[in-house]
């Protein structure tokens, strides 16, 4: 059979948050406080090395890096934290006094993100929301310049409309979606290419989908 993630060790060797501390101690040895990038690189290693990770491939990571750098967003928001890899990778180039909400429905999760984001050094600007989305997002006000949905892909069309129903929304937002090749992101996928407000943006890959919200 051809290796791939699902057939290599690592993936056997799965990453459960509820081991946290496992992460927690490979961070601490592996990368200096404060400083994320390093943070960043050193959950990388612990993917390759020790035991696999569900964060956004480095790939996606450098789109992301680039638009949330060249929109200089205020208000990101994003659906899926994991562990903070992608929430430190969007935290760390917020502009001054941008914000990031990040919503996680993990128990074991939240509390391990709340600690990458503090070792990054980044927390002040994340703010983490231990909710399934379709509870979370009722609880959501003003609006967002960019979303990243990173979650359930079978309920990225309920959250987007959920999102847009509420106003949640800027003109302008830029919403990327991850993991869209999969079977089971396909509805979003259709849906939002023939949405009448989202507009694909050129940085969309084959996998990452990026779409602007057109009020
Ligand atoms: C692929 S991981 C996210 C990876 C993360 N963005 C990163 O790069 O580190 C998906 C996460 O979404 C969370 N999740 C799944 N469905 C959710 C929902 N309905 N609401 C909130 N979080 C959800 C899971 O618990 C999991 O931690």
């Amino acid at each position: 059979m051809t290796e791939n993630r699902y057939t290599d060790e690592r993936y056997k060797r799965f990453f459960h948050t509820y081991d946290g501390d496992i992460l927690k101690d490979f961070i601490a040895q592996h990368a200096s406080k404060n400083k994320p990038d390093e943070v960043l690189d050193a959950m990388q290693k612990f993917s390759d090395t020790e035991q696999y990770m569900m964060h956004l491939p480095l790939e996606h990571g450098v789109i992301l890096d680039e638009i949330v750098r060249t929109h200089k967003s205020a208000r990101v928001l994003e659906i899926g934290g994991y562990c903070g890899y992608s929430a430190v990778r969007i935290a760390r180039f917020l502009e001054c006094g941008g914000t990031l909400t990040s919503m996680e429905k993990s128990k074991d999760s939240a509390p391990l993100m709340q600690w990458v984001t503090e070792y990054a050094g980044v927390s002040e600007c994340v703010t983490i929301i231990n909710k399934d989305a379709k509870v979370g997002i009722k609880d959501l006000r003003g609006v967002y310049d960019m979303v990243l949905l990173d979650h359930h892909k079978l309920h990225y069309q309920r959250d987007t409309e959920a999102l847009l129903t509420r106003g949640l929304l800027a003109d302008g937002c830029v919403i990327m979606a991850d993991n869209v090749s999969r079977p089971n992101a396909k509805p979003f996928v259709d849906w939002a290419l023939s949405h009448p407000q989202f507009e694909r943006m050129p940085e969309s890959v084959e996998d990452f989908l990026v779409v602007r919200y057109c009020a």
